[in-house]
């Protein structure tokens, strides 16, 4: 028997990187799955790859930032599979507009707000209510390194990603007494293509000045760099009764990043 059997898991952000990983992972073990994503491509291709290795997959066209999106998205998963017991807060991520606050636009601040800490409160106060009708069910979300610890640059991302911290214990507090967890994973870096990316090490690409800084400090920390799975796996846990003492955790992924 898989270690998610009979449970409905809401993925946002599931077309790409971790949340993708986590897709598979969570259906590989027996849960269906709900790909919230706002690529259609993105989303039908993990739908259906997920679906050719065996599992069970809907994709959702879902705008984390849009209340009206993610309402829509939770009544369809419902409809669909009848009940949800798995909110997999996913979406999310840094841009390269990022900066200090005394000269970062403020189009930054709407943008990564929207996505990274509204998106996930949109998606627990729709989504938390379905919950508490299943009898209880495991909140995840995802906070960063870059909240755990002072770093240069990063100003609203870090804003946000310390505002899902709060959020979460916030959760574990209210909803205990329904059966729901809530915890947070905060990872160092995960080399999904967005990151692969944006800071370089793809053919062609010159690192820049904060890839460079980042591959200095992996020098003292080796297992600060990971693959998307390896975040998969603590959030298959995380959904999993395996965890049910478990909650209000703040759990680094960085490898030992924010501890020395
Ligand atoms: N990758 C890392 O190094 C890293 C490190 C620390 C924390 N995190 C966090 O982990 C999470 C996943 O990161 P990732 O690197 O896998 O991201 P990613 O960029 O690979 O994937 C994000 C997915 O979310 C989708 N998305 C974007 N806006 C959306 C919206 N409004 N509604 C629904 N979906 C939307 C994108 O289309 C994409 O498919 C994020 O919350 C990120 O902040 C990542």
């Amino acid at each position: 028997m898989g270690r998610l059997e009979n449970k409905v898991a809401f993925i946002t952000g599931a077309g790409s990187g971790i949340a993708r990983a986590a897709a598979f992972l969570f259906a590989r073990e027996g849960a269906k799955v709900v790909i919230a994503e706002l690529k259609p491509e993105l989303g039908k291709a993990t739908e259906l790859a997920v679906r050719d290795a065996g599992g069970d997959a809907l994709f959702i066209e879902t705008d984390v930032t849009k209340e009206d999106s993610v309402k829509h998205a939770i009544a369809e998963t419902v409809a669909r599979y009848g009940q949800l017991h798995v909110l997999y807060n996913c979406a999310g991520g840094s841009i390269p507009q990022d900066a200090p606050v005394t000269t970062v636009s403020l189009d930054v601040w709407q943008h990564t707000m929207s996505l990274d800490l509204l998106g996930p409160f949109l998606c627990c106060r729709h989504g938390i209510p379905e919950l508490i009708k299943a009898g209880g069910g495991s909140i995840i979300n995802m906070s960063s390194v870059a909240a755990l610890q002072g770093s240069f640059g990063l100003h609203v991302y870090m804003t946000a990603k310390g505002g899902v911290i709060s959020f979460t214990r916030a959760l574990a507090g209210e909803y205990a007494k329904q059966n729901i967890r809530a915890n947070v994973i905060c990872p160092g870096m995960v080399l999904t293509e967005r990151v692969k990316q944006r800071f370089g090490g793809t053919a062609g690409t010159p690192p820049t000045p904060q890839a460079e800084a980042i591959r200095r400090r992996l020098q003292e920390h080796p297992f600060a760099v990971g693959q998307p799975e390896d975040i998969a796996h603590i959030a298959l846990f995380l959904a999993s009764d395996e965890s049910r003492m478990i909650t209000g955790a703040v759990i680094p992924a960085d490898g030992g990043l924010s501890a020395y």
